[in-house]
């Protein structure tokens, strides 16, 4: 049975807008991202929406929904009360281009700091030799859509625009603890995850964890791991004892 949806949508662009209030058809089965689409077709067609797959696989359509972070491809309108009513509105981590569209490049640029993974020169492809657990690590992290909620809801940067340059985000230390813990990948990385890539910012809250559409583990699997191994090379005797060693003879 279909009926009439109250919505408040953030409309606005170049830094100023305000909610306005729609009422939108609704049809069993659909999703927000239908109605969005919906209120697009029939009474705002300068709203701007990102979008591609409608199946929860690009990352395009993150925003939030009721204040919650969600895919709004995936998140159902039988969820909602038929009274409720839905507020939309963009990312709020990240700046707004124009209604629910905002500006993601933060990521790509923190994507781009990170060295990618560099195997020993002596191995060629397909002489790639690994253990089955570290197959599932990687294949884990790397379901990631790059929707970017997990950035999004991270307080570290979600009300502290100056703790952008640096802190990478759970989604870019989670690739570094991938590249970390790969058996194959030759690069240090722990001093470049807590000096440059913002480690110690985190404080385990968990939150990212919780809105990723991807069911990572992000926090236990990949961000507590590294930290572990970050703390494990500042506390290893042999560590300590080298770098008195190096600093007593390069002084
Ligand atoms: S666990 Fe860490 S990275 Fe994840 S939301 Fe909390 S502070 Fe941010
Ligand atoms: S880790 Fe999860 S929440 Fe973060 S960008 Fe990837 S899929 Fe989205
Ligand atoms: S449109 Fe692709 S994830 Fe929602």
């Amino acid at each position: 049975m279909g009926h009439k949806a109250k919505f408040r949508v953030w409309r606005g662009e170049g830094g100023e807008g305000q909610l306005e209030d729609y009422t939108v058809e609704v049809n069993e089965g659909e999703v927000v991202l239908d109605v969005i689409h919906r209120l697009q077709a029939t009474q705002a067609p300068d709203l701007a929406v990102r979008w591609n797959c409608k199946a929860g696989k690009c990352g395009s359509c993150s925003m939030e929904i009721n204040g919650r972070p969600r895919l709004a491809c995936m998140t159902r309108m039988s969820t909602f009360d038929p009274n409720e009513t839905i507020t939309v509105t963009p990312l709020r981590t990240f700046p707004v281009i124009k209604d629910l569209v905002t500006d993601v490049s933060f990521n790509y640029e923190k994507a781009l700091q990170i060295p990618s993974f560099t195997p020993p020169s002596n191995v060629k492809p397909g002489e790639f030799r690994m253990q089955q657990v570290d197959v599932e690590r990687s294949q884990e992290f790397r379901k990631c859509i790059e929707c970017f909620l997990c950035q999004n809801v991270c307080h570290v940067i979600r009300d502290h625009e100056e703790n952008k340059p640096a802190f990478a985000g759970p989604r870019f230390l989670m690739r570094i603890a991938e590249l970390d813990m790969h058996p194959y990948d030759t690069l240090d990385r722990k001093n470049a995850a807590q000096e440059e890539f913002g480690l110690g910012y985190c404080n385990i809250t968990k939150c990212c964890t919780e809105v990723c559409p991807e069911g990572i583990k992000i926090t236990d699997n990949a961000l507590i791991p590294l930290k572990e191994r970050v703390v494990d090379r500042k506390y290893d005797p042999l560590v300590w004892l080298g770098s008195k060693i190096f600093k007593r003879s390069s002084s």
